[in-house]
């Protein structure tokens, strides 16, 4: 058994998966061993978050990252770090600035400490994680509140004076939405007319078996790339379950006692019933159809997380369904969606 993902798609694209302490402590040997054998690049689910990394104003943990950044050298890995500036498991000490010249500063010593720890190992930072409404405007945030729009551009200027070679990524979900991917073409544009380096835009890929369509998705990859900027998939999954939220598409977090107890909500707590492994294998078909389709604008696809069981859509939006989004069931084993994908080559 020699075939891999990261072997089938080695001209297209890097081909990747979020990971967290069971692998980089290298608790679960099956999940490393999978990881090692079907992916090149990897992404911190969680160790390199500000809440994690920086938890007080003068302390930085950087014990989970450096084994991270060590584990992704020794298998000759593309390594990428997620993420400098995010409003979401932020350290709490930054939610209580309110000042613009302070914040400024913390951000500076945030960025320059850990992109220049890192310098020269770190392929790819993600350097401002979803900045922007669903209608592209600029995001109601700790940040935005006290700084500013300058914020934005302030990161990915810190960014690359720490590390000139790093790839710098701006990374939001939906963005395949016609009015966000506006929104975004407006930030790389007048990043780019300050002369402050972005290299790739980040979507996300959240995606369900009902959408985005993949002409919504075709239009923001061309759409991107004519700015001169590669474009990633850095967090694809594929949610089988019925969406929780509201008709909007509001992302109301709804609690597990809401829907506890009710099947329809958890259709599939054991196996994945075949018709809808063939619904997930052809709706990856399509996708990948697609990466390829435009392989020179794209520059990797990571997936957010190496099998089913360690998916964050287990217990997001809500607590305590069975998803199975990815391409690796919960006993490690290829999926009839990993078979689909491979085939394509
Ligand atoms: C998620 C992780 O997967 C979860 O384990 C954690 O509880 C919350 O964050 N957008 C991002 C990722 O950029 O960092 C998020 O990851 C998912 C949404």
């Amino acid at each position: 058994e020699t075939r891999s993902l990261k072997g089938a798609f080695l001209n297209d694209f890097y081909i990747g998966a979020a990971i967290n302490k069971n692998q980089i402590l290298e608790i679960d040997s099956a999940s490393i061993k999978l990881l090692v054998k079907e992916f090149n690049t990897i992404t911190p689910e969680n160790d390199m978050k500000w809440e994690q990394i920086h938890p007080a104003k003068d302390s930085f943990y950087f014990d989970i990252a450096d084994k991270y950044v060590a584990l992704g050298k020794k298998n000759n890995m593309h390594i990428v770090g997620h993420t400098l500036v995010w409003h979401s498991q932020l350290a709490p000490w930054m939610q209580d600035i309110t000042d613009s010249t302070t914040m400024a500063k913390q951000v500076e010593h945030h960025i320059n400490t850990i992109v220049g720890r890192y310098k020269g190992q770190i392929h790819t930072w993600d350097v401002v994680n979803e900045a922007l409404n669903e209608d592209g405007s600029l995001r109601e945030s700790i940040f935005l509140n006290v700084m500013g729009e300058k914020y934005i551009a302030y990161a990915f200027k810190l960014a690359a004076k720490a590390d000139p070679y790093a790839k710098l990524v701006y990374n939001d979900y939906n963005l395949w939405k016609p009015e966000k991917r506006a929104g975004v073409v407006q930030l790389v544009k007048s990043l780019q007319a300050k002369g402050i380096k972005i290299d790739g835009v980040g979507m996300q890929a959240h995606w369900s078996l009902e959408g985005p369509s993949i002409e919504d998705i075709e239009n923001s990859i061309i759409a991107y790339s004519n700015l001169g900027v590669k474009v990633s998939f850095t967090e694809l999954d594929v949610t089988v379950l019925p969406n929780p939220w509201d008709l909007n598409g509001a992302a109301v977090e709804q609690s597990y006692e809401q829907y506890e107890g009710d099947p329809t909500m958890n259709p599939y707590p054991d196996k994945l019933p075949d018709s809808a492994q063939i619904q997930l294998a052809n709706h990856y078909k399509d996708i990948f159809s697609l990466f390829l389709k435009h392989k020179d604008k794209i520059d990797r696809v990571t997936f957010w997380g190496v099998n089913d069981g360690q998916s964050w859509l287990n217990y997001w939006p809500i607590n305590g369904r069975t998803n199975h989004p990815l391409l690796f069931d919960r006993d490690f084993q290829p999926k009839t969606a990993y078979d689909s994908v491979i085939a394509l080559k």
